[in-house]
């Protein structure tokens, strides 16, 4: 199994001093940069779009055509910001990657950043990942004293500061409008799209925001050529990407593969499930995504595969749930996150996410009324797609998701409670 991995941002995982410079230059980084440096910028973002490189923080937008879309001729500075605020539940593949090989991700935004005439980069990372925000100031520091970073790199002219900034822990953060308020100094909420951020993003100014993974797949591409890229992966999910296997597997961990493997393959790669135990759900990509079943096991875990199975490949997040879970209580946990998160400014997630809750508590204690299942599935219709961002839908996606598939155990909490069904100690995870 082990030749389905594909590592080129995990390559270095786990050897010594990985995110130190000198071990950085001496497996070949900075090569990328140098390279970048010579080129013409618009080479640069046409080489990103031809290996059609497609945001990996979860909605797959096409990376090159987001840069393109920044407008040259506008006079105000032009930003780029990584998003490196990680929240979505079951994902974890930024910080392992900015932990173990910082420089990536800097080489990356010197690379990006010169890409979109940019001369200021910002890394919004978690507020609450102290060790990974002194990593990457570490890197940063090194590559400024490398002459990588400042005034005139490498003596071409080009000048560029990055500025690693600790939101405060808010889930929210993530979404890029309520991350550039937050950037911006003021309470984390989003705001309306259209404009985009790369026309009017950061103090109205053009800005492109990109994932951390995003950004850290750039190098690769500079040193190898699109075709490469596009070698892997499948007609319109290319490449290679972090998978984050979390829940009911033998050894949940981070797995770089093609865009495309299956969920079969990648649970082999975490030594299958938990013995004796079969899988019974699973997140394709955290917890925002419609939850699917083994009849989806053997599907590919691409951006298609993925929306024709009625769900999303997102932050490719998958977390693994055997027969010993109960549905209604881990969709219980979901929405509690969400409303926990909710950041109140729209009343249909504010509301709506409480309201859910409530109704969900009534389900796993036993105590749901005859046609409450149809009351959730109201109160979610009047939820999605009304909210100012994805952060509801995320809570309906869930929601919905798992009544289409095990309605029956939702119906059974109108008289026994899920603990009752599905008792605690089988299941490890909650
Ligand atoms: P989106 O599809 O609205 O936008 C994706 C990106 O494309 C954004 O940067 C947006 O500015 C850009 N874009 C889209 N249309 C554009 C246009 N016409 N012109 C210029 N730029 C355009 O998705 P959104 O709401 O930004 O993100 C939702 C995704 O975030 C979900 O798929 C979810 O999986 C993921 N997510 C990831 C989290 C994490 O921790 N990585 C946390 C929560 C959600």
């Amino acid at each position: 199994m082990t030749d389905l991995l594909t590592p080129v941002l995990s390559e270095q995982w786990g050897e010594p001093n990985s995110w130190k410079l000198a071990r950085y230059e001496a497996t070949g980084g900075y090569r990328a940069m140098r390279t970048a440096l010579t080129m013409q910028p618009v080479d640069l973002v046409n080489l990103v779009k031809d290996a059609n490189l497609r945001g990996r923080g979860g909605a797959g937008f096409p990376t090159g055509m987001k840069w393109s879309f920044v407008p040259q001729d506008n006079p105000n500075p032009k930003y780029l910001v990584v998003n490196a605020d990680e929240s979505e539940p079951g994902t974890c593949k930024d910080i392992p990657l900015m932990m173990a090989t910082p420089h990536t991700l800097v080489e990356g935004i010197i690379v990006s950043a010169y890409a979109i005439n940019c001369h200021t980069a910002f890394i919004y990372c978690r507020g609450e990942v102290l060790h990974v925000i002194r990593r990457l100031q570490q890197a940063v520091r090194e590559a400024y004293a490398a002459g990588y970073l400042g005034k005139n790199i490498l003596g071409t002219g080009y000048d560029l500061d990055i500025i690693v900034h600790a939101g405060a822990g808010a889930y929210i953060c993530g979404e890029e409008t309520a991350l550039l308020d937050s950037l911006e100094g003021r309470r984390g909420q989003p705001r309306l799209r259209p404009p985009f951020p790369a026309v009017a993003g950061l103090y109205a100014s053009p800005t492109v925001v990109n994932n951390v993974e995003s950004i850290s797949s750039v190098p690769a591409i500079v040193n190898h050529g699109a075709e490469w890229f596009q070698s892997m992966g499948t007609e319109k999910s290319k490449g290679f990407t972090l998978y984050s296997l979390s829940g009911h597997i033998k050894t949940p961990g981070q797995f770089e593969a093609p865009m495309g493997v299956t969920l079969r393959e990648l649970i082999e790669l975490g030594g299958g499930m938990r013995d004796g135990h079969e899988l019974k759900f699973f997140t394709p990509g955290g917890s925002s995504t419609p939850i699917l079943t083994p009849e989806h096991l053997d599907l590919p875990m691409d951006y298609e595969g993925m929306a024709a199975a009625g769900s999303m490949l997102g932050t490719k997040a998958l977390q693994i749930f055997d027969d010993t879970t109960s549905v209604v209580r881990t969709t219980l946990r979901f929405v509690e996150f969400y409303k926990h998160e909710s950041c109140g400014k729209c009343t249909p997630c504010r509301e709506g996410t409480w309201w859910l809750v409530q109704l969900l508590m009534k389900f796993e204690a036993g105590t749901a009324m005859e046609g409450d299942v149809d009351k959730l599935l109201d109160i979610c219709d009047n939820i999605g797609g009304r909210s100012f961002c994805a952060l509801a839908d995320g809570a309906v996606a869930a929601v919905t998701s798992a009544v289409r598939h095990f309605r029956s155990e939702f119906e059974a909490g109108y008289h026994t409670p899920a603990w009752e069904l599905f008792p605690y100690e089988k299941s490890a995870l909650f």
